[in-house]
């Protein structure tokens, strides 16, 4: 079964999911359009499945380039930019041309700002093959690079053309890149649509199986709730209190401040797992969910083979990291909180001993 989404951007484009999906590429490059030369942007992990999506283009006659950057967040430098820019000047990539990003989010964040920044911006084509890669990265336009400063300093917006997600390639994705993923989708329960949250709790066990439809399923519905938030309407699945775009945050104040303190070794949705247990208990604690929407998070979390504690007696510098999150306004924190389920909004500069006993709550 294939699932296709529409983005209502101002340039709506297409997400595209299903098994085997891959083979929509030739209908993206927009033959139309003056296209003569594709570039694919792959991690070393996706070499041959960049042949894959080479093939049909080449029978087309199009000029195609495989550039093969960095595994993971080696490729999101600017060594590695420059790298690209010089393959593309050598080839004489043009305007009417067309970049692919085939990896995971980091490969295709990479990739993106290329598109981005080749002659002002050319159009992109997103493949991503993780599932944070396709349920977070792959929608909403953000693109960029990481400096030896911080992670994501530089960027720009810089919309696809087109989103293909090809479930096959997930088979070979690693268990605990899947996990991460999952934690994405799950936030996607909590903040906006319950549904998920009730397929995870009926198959237990197939949806950490890349195989499974549900797995189908929960990436189709996670994808759904980021695309509803970046056109802007998430409101439409409430009614006051609704917080938009802001919503997907969940999780990510104190997830940052754990993938800061543990120097990016821990993985994204690992850190944003720890976030929402840590975020939930500020929310019991504060008065806004009850004990069964908290433990309700553990079970799912916990289902999912995610981590939901964190080291004990450093809570001055995860404070001190929040503080400094590029989401903090002044010196305020800023939470996103449930008002019960399916309810986001945002609790800003809470109770010091409040969130010190969350913090105790998941630590010891
Ligand atoms: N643009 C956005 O809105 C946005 C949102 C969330 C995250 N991100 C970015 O995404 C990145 C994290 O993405 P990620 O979790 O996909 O990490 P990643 O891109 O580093 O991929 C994780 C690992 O999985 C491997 N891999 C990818 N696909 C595979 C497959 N099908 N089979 C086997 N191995 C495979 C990769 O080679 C890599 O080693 C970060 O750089 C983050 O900043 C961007
Ligand atoms: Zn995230």
């Amino acid at each position: 079964m294939t699932t296709r989404l529409t983005v209502p951007t101002d340039r709506p484009y297409d997400v595209v999911i299903g098994n085997g999906v891959h083979e929509q590429l030739r209908g993206l490059v927009g033959f139309g359009l003056g296209v003569l030369r594709v570039a694919i942007i792959h991690s070393p992990t996706m070499a041959k499945q960049a042949e894959v999506l080479r093939e049909p283009l080449v029978s087309d006659a199009l000029e195609v380039h495989l550039i093969e950057v960095p595994d993971g967040e080696q490729a999101k430098t600017s060594d590695v930019l420059a790298f690209c820019w010089k393959v593309l000047g050598e080839t004489g990539f043009t305007r009417s041309d067309v970049i692919v990003g085939l990896g995971g989010g980091a490969t295709t964040d990479l990739a993106g700002f290329v598109a981005a920044t080749w002659l002002r911006g050319v159009r992109f084509v997103n493949v991503p093959t993780t599932v944070l890669g396709m349920v977070d990265a792959a929608v909403g336009g953000k693109t960029g690079v990481n400096t030896s400063e911080g992670k994501n300093l530089v960027g720009a917006f810089h919309e696809p053309v087109g989103v293909l997600c090809d479930l096959d390639v997930l088979q070979s994705l690693p268990p605990a890149e899947l996990r991460s993923g999952l934690a994405e989708v799950a936030k996607c329960g909590f903040i906006a649509d319950p549904t998920i949250l009730d397929l995870i709790e009926a198959a237990p066990e197939a949806v950490t199986e890349a195989s499974s439809p549900i797995v189908a399923e929960l990436i189709a519905k996670g994808i759904t709730v980021k695309a509803r938030a970046v056109a802007g309407d998430l409101r439409e699945t409430g009614e006051d209190g609704q917080i938009g775009r802001e919503a997907l945050n969940y999780g990510h104040t104190f997830g940052h401040a754990v993938e800061r303190f543990e120097h990016y070794r821990i993985r994204h949705g690992e850190a944003v797992s720890i976030g929402m247990v840590f975020v939930a208990e500020v929310a019991h604690r504060a008065g806004r969910i009850d004990q069964d929407l908290l433990d309700r998070h553990r079970s799912i979390l916990g289902t999912l083979g995610l981590p939901m504690t964190y080291r004990p007696g450093i809570w001055e510098a995860l404070s001190a990291t929040m503080r400094l999150d590029k989401k903090t306004r002044g010196d305020q924190l800023r939470f996103v909180v449930l008002d019960g389920l399916a309810r986001p909004t945002i609790l800003a500069g809470p109770d010091e001993q409040l969130i010190l006993d969350a913090y105790r709550a998941i630590s010891s």
